[in-house]
This record gives structure tokens, sequence and C-alpha cells, in this order.
């Protein structure tokens, strides 16, 4: 897959898409991140891209045609059919399956606002998705970028190996991890459960489910909620 991330600040990704799981999923050719600077398409000879409001009001907001220009670049250059998402707090929450269907995707084109946003036209004329990563602001798309890149990357095939991918059980299951511990044994006065270290793998197994389902009703009491409500469904059919 490609991923194409267009944004006024591409060095906030080196770190991100340099390291661990991002940077193997690169080199063995499962995803290329592309970068786009903004600026690249400014019309203006200092590279502007921004402008105050129409109406007035605080900070700057993006122009439309330089973002037109971008993707319309890059529309031409072999990503004729990359999904195209606006990260904005304004946008539909982001969440596991919702990474699960844009992982399914041919390409993703990700833009990233900052300031005060983008000019509206440019979801007028383009018609992204608009994807919000929680009920806070941030101050910009950038860290919201990242969010999807990672875990849209870890989904896509070949990623991780069978090693991890119990991992892709948890938010998909709807309930959270349960507990892991590793050695030693014993840490300041806090010991390992006695049954993971019984070698019962049934026993186990049934540890751990009872964990997480005592995690998730605890922590999580909406996701709780929603499986039993999902599993009440299912028996009615
Ligand atoms: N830009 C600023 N805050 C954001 C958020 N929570 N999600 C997506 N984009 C953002």
């Amino acid at each position: 897959m490609i991923i194409d991330v267009v944004t006024l600040f591409p060095s906030m990704f080196s770190g991100v898409v340099g390291e661990s799981i991002l940077k193997r999923a690169q080199e063995g050719g499962q995803v290329k991140i592309n970068l786009v600077n903004l600026r690249d398409f400014s019309q203006d000879k200092h590279r502007k891209v921004d402008a105050p409001p129409y109406g007035g009001g605080p900070g700057m907001v993006i122009m439309a045609e330089p973002v037109f220009d971008a993707v319309e670049d890059l529309r031409k250059n072999g990503r004729e059919e990359s999904f195209l998402v606006l990260l904005t707090p304004g946008g539909v929450r982001f969440d596991q399956t919702l990474a699960q269907e844009l992982s399914k995707q041919k390409g993703l084109i990700l833009l990233c606002g900052h300031y005060e946003g983008f000019d509206e036209r440019v979801s007028q004329g383009l018609s992204p998705l608009e994807v919000s990563i929680g009920d806070y602001v941030l101050t910009g798309g950038e860290i919201p970028a990242m969010v999807l890149l990672d875990s849209v990357t870890r989904l896509l095939p070949g990623v991780l190996g069978s090693k991890d991918s119990r991992l892709q059980e948890s938010f998909t299951s709807g309930t959270l991890e349960y507990p892991q511990y590793t050695r030693p044994q014993e840490v300041r006065g806090l010991k390992v459960p006695e049954v993971l270290v019984s070698g019962d793998h049934g026993k186990v197994a049934e540890w751990r489910e009872e964990k997480s389902k005592e995690r998730t009703e605890e922590r999580r009491p909406d996701l709780a909620a929603a499986k039993k409500k999902s599993k009440k469904q299912f028996r009615q059919l």
C-alpha cells in the first residue's frame, strides 16, 4: 500500500516512520510512505499556504488551491484510487474497525491540517473522509496522521508475524487485553499469579479470559455493554 501524507511539517514524521515496525514494513515492501510538503504547491513566492479567515477571528486558515494541486499531482502519479482522509477534530471518530477498513484500500492520502484548519472548499471539492482520533484538540493533523499510519500499517498482510497477531484480536473482539508478566517470578515482593506458572494451558486461557472481561467491565463499560448487546443480537438470529 502507498500512503501519501500531505503536510506542512514533513520532518515531524521522520522518527515515527524511521523506526520499529513502520521501518520494517517499508523495508519489506508492505507499505510505502510518501511525505508531500504542502508548501511545494504554494502559488506564492514566499511559499505561503495560509491566510486569515474571511469574517475575521483568530488564527490562519490553509488555502484550498495548494491542497487541490497537491492531490491532483498525486492522482496523476498512480494514486487514482487512493482513499482520501482529512484529519480534523471535527471528523468521525477513528477506531479499530475504521483502521481495518482503511487497511483494505489500494492506497491512502492523508491531509494534515494545521492552525485553524482547511478552507471548507477542500472538503466540498475533494470529499475526503474527515477523521478525528479523539475528543481533544491537537496543534495539527500530523500526530493523528501518525496514529492512523501506525494502526493501518500493522494490519497490512505480512507486517506482523504470527507472534504479534494476538494483539490484533484485542479491540476487534471488543475486549481489553489481559495482563502480561515476564521474568523474574518475583519483583519487589510482587509475584506472578500462580496459574501462569502452573503449566496448565487450559487454566491459563480461562484466567486470561476472565481478566480480560474484568478489565473491560471496570475500565471500559461502554465496550463491555456493546459486546453484550451484539451477543444478544446474535442469539436472536
Ligand atoms: N487535529 C487537531 N486535533 C485533532 C484530532 N483530535 N483528530 C484529528 N485531527 C486533529
